[in-house]
């Protein structure tokens, strides 16, 4: 269990992996369109309403956070990343939305008791070792008041152990993003290794989380303070064993 320690990612880990090679190749991974399918799902999801206060963890180039924003939540963005809160920052200005984006880590939130809901989307939970994942429910929790709701969206380790990709290529232009992954069935990490070429130039990472299935996310979610959880799958459907996402929506 020791390798556990090794695997977790550093704060400097985490702002290298999600740094301007990361915006570069947004758009390719996840298009605009995707982006607005999800952000509807999303304020389905956590039943939002116009007006309604909304924290986004790890909220990176605010592809998600600047949508609720247009569709009338009063929205904060939370990131580790300085170039991608810039770049959200820029995008938000240029859709006209006010959005506070505030440079900060998950583990350690300033806010009690003030939203109504909060999301982690788009596998943005499991990076640290278990008792600082659940620090960072704890933190959510703490934010939210009374009756709010916390959603996170992860990989369907079923699906991915079924499927056990070993290698994904991203092509923008000339240049190409790899990664090589690999799942340690004794931590039940995922551990990643991308290597970037761009512009001539080779640049190599890693990043490395957490799964955790249903049992244990209800589990950490009671313990954190939440009340009823659900299960779903993809953008909100029915969960499947099969299907690639993992939605948990928790209650306070
Ligand atoms: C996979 S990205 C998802 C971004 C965004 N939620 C989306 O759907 O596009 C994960 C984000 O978490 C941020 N992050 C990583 N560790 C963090 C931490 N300790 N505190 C706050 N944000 C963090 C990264 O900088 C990155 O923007």
């Amino acid at each position: 269990m020791e390798k556990n320690m090794v695997d977790q990612l550093s704060s400097e880990e985490l702002e290298a992996y999600f740094s301007e090679d990361y915006l570069y190749f947004g758009d390719v991974v996840k298009p605009p369109e995707e982006s607005d399918r999800e952000a509807a799902a999303i304020w389905n999801l956590l039943s939002l309403r116009q007006d309604n206060q909304v924290l986004e963890l790890g909220c990176g180039y605010g592809r998600i956070t600047n949508r609720l924003a247009e569709k009338g939540a009063r929205v904060t963005g939370l990131d580790i990343s300085p170039i991608l809160l810039k770049k959200a920052e820029a995008d938000a200005a240029e859709r006209r939305v006010n959005v506070e984006y505030v440079p900060g880590d998950m583990r350690s939130l300033p806010w009690r008791d003030r939203f109504d809901a909060a999301l982690l989307w788009f596998t943005s939970f499991g990076y640290f070792d278990d008792a600082e994942n659940e620090r960072v429910l704890h933190e959510a929790a703490c934010s939210l008041r009374k009756g709010g709701r916390l959603l996170i969206d992860h990989l369907n380790r079923f699906a991915w152990l079924r499927d056990k990709p070993a290698c994904f290529v991203v092509q923008r232009d000339n240049d190409v993003r790899i990664d090589i992954v690999d799942t340690d069935a004794l931590t039940d990490r995922i551990n990643w290794k991308r290597i970037i070429v761009r512009d001539g130039s080779v640049r190599r990472m890693r990043f490395s989380f957490r799964q955790y299935g249903f049992p244990e996310y209800v589990r950490m979610l009671r313990d954190a303070g939440f009340d009823a959880v659900e299960a779903y799958g993809q953008d909100g459907g029915v969960f499947t064993p099969d299907g690639p996402r993992i939605v948990v929506v928790a209650h306070k």
